[in-house]
């Protein structure tokens, strides 16, 4: 298969972290494709929000930022992710806290994990996608915008 890649739009709040993974950008000849939004992520989807072109324009989204905002950015990425698109969102499982009893848990690990398990059981009743549950790395899952 042969995938024309337009564009890849990537905002993080950190410059470094982009700049982390140039090498390995660089090495795939599409880095003028690249284009880098140094911010908070609800401000760059809500500012390509403001351009109707962009609205169900996109293939494919990856999401790794804060878990407290997942629920805003998925309603967000529903707009923009085209019917037939993917938008994968990462650390579905908290190193496996999502499935222990709640005394078992670390309290550092427990701000997160409640919000990531409210948005685990809200991604699975969401009739406008979906999804699948891998268990890869830190757990993904998968959503297909229906
Ligand atoms: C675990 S890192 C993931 C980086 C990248 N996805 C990777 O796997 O290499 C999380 C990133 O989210 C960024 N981040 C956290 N909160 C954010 C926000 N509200 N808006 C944009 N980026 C944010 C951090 O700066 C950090 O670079």
């Amino acid at each position: 298969m042969c995938v024309n890649i337009m564009q890849i739009t990537v905002t993080d709040l950190d410059r470094h972290t982009y700049e982390m993974g140039l090498p390995v950008t660089k090495k795939t000849n599409v880095e003028h494709k690249f284009n880098f939004i140094q911010s908070p992520a609800l401000s760059s989807l809500d500012e390509l929000l403001n351009d109707n072109d962009n609205r169900g324009s996109f293939d494919f989204a990856f999401i790794d930022a804060d878990k407290v905002s997942y629920q805003k950015y998925h309603e967000r990425m529903l707009e923009l992710v085209k019917v037939g698109g993917i938008i994968v969102y990462d650390n579905r499982l908290w190193f496996g806290t999502v499935a222990m009893p709640e005394e078992c848990v670390r309290e550092a690990m427990k701000p997160n994990r409640h919000h990531i398990i409210e948005f685990n059981n809200f991604l699975a009743a969401d009739t406008r996608i979906q999804i699948s549950q891998v268990p890869l790395g830190d757990g993904i899952t998968i959503c297909w915008r229906l």
